[in-house]
């Protein structure tokens, strides 16, 4: 049986990736999408998220707009530039097909967890602001929710600011409350992400694959190699992380990461170190473990997943 998913996306180019994983992933189960202010403005991420659809040939999945800025804070732009890595709008067509649904993204989240058996894997790939709102908002919606896998954090490095990750940074007090909501979390982190990169001549694969979501992904992933060489280089040059893409894969086959059982928590009032995901590693503060935190990933498990699913065709 595949799991059921929904994805939360602020679609830039990773987020595209991610959907075309978990749209053609016969693993998987694509319930819908439910975007979020994040890589750029929550309507530029609905555009985006419709454009990806339509473009693979499923032009019905449910795509409902979610929250436009941080719960807490006023709307912060990216201190990195981000527009290199992705921009606002995709490189692909306006859409023809796909529509954005009625219904606000926290209402529909709400809705189809209540009405659900409790098999829907929730999965936010970018500011956690909508998963947040939902369960303020309803929290009976806790105890439909199987597990919460999300594209976030880091331990060694940020890449907003020396602390934090983007997703977290961005709102780090919907983080928190999720992080913190007492359902099975994973989280997939900047340490596991930058293990597993995409290279120049992956792409070329992906684009030899022939089909349209390897063409894209290989577009997107081009785009996020001259965005990350020139502004934030990895360890080898010619190569980026698809960060959300590694979330969604991780469900389908959770050997692609290495994950810890510990403590984490979010730091919302730190002066320097804002958004920071506090892993206690060694359980110094005496609270219960409640998050699974990779720090590592299998790049050639990782990329051979893209090959195989995004070789595939609606
Ligand atoms: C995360 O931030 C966004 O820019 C990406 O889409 C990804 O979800 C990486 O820090
Ligand atoms: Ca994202």
């Amino acid at each position: 049986m595949p799991t059921k998913v929904i994805l939360d996306v602020d679609t830039g180019t990773d987020d595209a990736v991610a959907l075309m994983v978990a749209a053609l992933s016969p693993d998987l189960e694509l319930i819908g999408a439910t975007t979020v202010n994040g890589n750029t403005a929550v309507h530029n991420c609905t555009e985006n998220t419709l454009r990806v659809f339509d473009w693979i040939g499923l032009p019905l999945t449910p795509v409902h707009q979610g929250m436009s800025r941080p719960l807490a804070r006023p709307q912060m732009t990216q201190l990195n530039p981000a527009s290199r890595i992705h921009g606002d709008l995709l490189d692909l067509p306006p859409p023809t097909s796909a529509r954005l649904q009625p219904g606000h993204a926290v209402d529909w989240l709400i809705d189809t967890l209540l009405a659900s058996d409790g098999d829907v894997t929730l999965v936010p790939v970018g500011p956690l602001t909508n998963i947040a709102t939902a369960i303020q908002k309803e929290p009976a919606i806790l105890e439909k929710i199987p597990e919460i896998v999300i594209m976030g954090g880091a331990h060694d490095h940020g890449n907003s600011t020396a602390s934090a990750e983007f997703n977290i940074w961005l709102d780090p007090e919907a983080a928190r409350i999720v992080v913190n909501c007492g359902r099975p979390i994973r989280m997939i982190p900047l340490d596991a992400t930058h293990r597993a990169l995409v290279s120049l001549d992956d792409c070329r694969t992906l684009r030899a694959l022939g089909t349209p979501a390897g063409e894209a992904a290989a577009r997107f992933v081009e785009k996020r190699i001259d965005g990350y060489d020139a502004t934030q280089p990895m360890h080898r040059a010619g190569a980026a992380p698809v960060h959300d893409a590694l979330a969604v894969c991780s469900i389908i086959d959770p050997s692609v990461i290495r994950t810890h059982l510990i403590p984490v928590d979010v730091e919302t009032g730190g002066e320097l170190s804002v958004g920071r995901t506090v892993c206690d590693f060694r359980f110094r503060s005496g609270r219960p473990a409640n998050v699974h935190f990779a720090m590592d990933a299998d790049e050639p498990t990782f990329v051979a997943m893209l090959m195989e699913i995004l070789g595939r065709t609606a």
